[in-house]
């Protein structure tokens, strides 16, 4: 006997749902996985460095790596963390790296505030050349020791993790 009109959309409907639930999963994963040491290696010729706002953090997907600004300072930030290699989002509303996977703290210069991270996040060199931000991927210096608090960019008590502030 053939499948009746409502029992089609339900198939449809269960297929759909599917896919978006797979879709979704990827998507995750793929922001969130441990990167090797070497991936996204290369050069990248960006925008005016005025692009770059005071205490933002731009992301830079095909390299996975942040340009920041703190304190007039432009940065490369390495997306990956320090600790165990997840990636590290930046948090609009505390205005902070905040690392997903183990609660690790990082502000705008990607300096260690608090967690396992052994050091501040890894950086790559970024210089301006004919007025663009030019960054090359392929070297990683390692980020700055705990401690290290030459920026004293302000973070907000809202958290993107759920965890209250200091
Ligand atoms: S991987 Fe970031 S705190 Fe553990």
């Amino acid at each position: 006997m053939a499948p009746t009109r409502r029992e089609l959309l339900e198939a449809g409907w269960k297929v759909g749902g599917g896919l978006l639930v797979v879709a979704a999963g990827w998507t995750t994963w793929e922001a969130l996985r441990p990167l090797g040491p070497g991936e996204g290696g290369g050069l990248f010729v960006l925008a005016d460095p005025d692009s770059y706002p005071e205490a933002s953090a731009t992301w830079v997907r095909e390299g996975r790596f942040f340009v920041t600004r703190a304190q007039g300072e432009l940065f490369a930030l390495s997306q990956r963390c320090p600790h165990l290699g997840c990636t590290v989002p930046f948090c609009d509303a505390s205005g902070a790296f905040e690392c997903p996977c183990h609660g690790t703290i990082f502000n705008v210069a990607g300096e260690w505030v608090r967690g396992p991270s052994p050091r501040g996040m890894d950086r790559h060199p970024l210089r301006i050349e004919d007025g663009r931000v030019v960054v090359n991927t392929a070297v990683v210096e390692q980020g700055p020791p705990l401690g290290t608090r030459e920026h004293d960019t302000p973070i907000r008590d809202a958290r993107c993790n759920g965890e209250a502030g200091d």
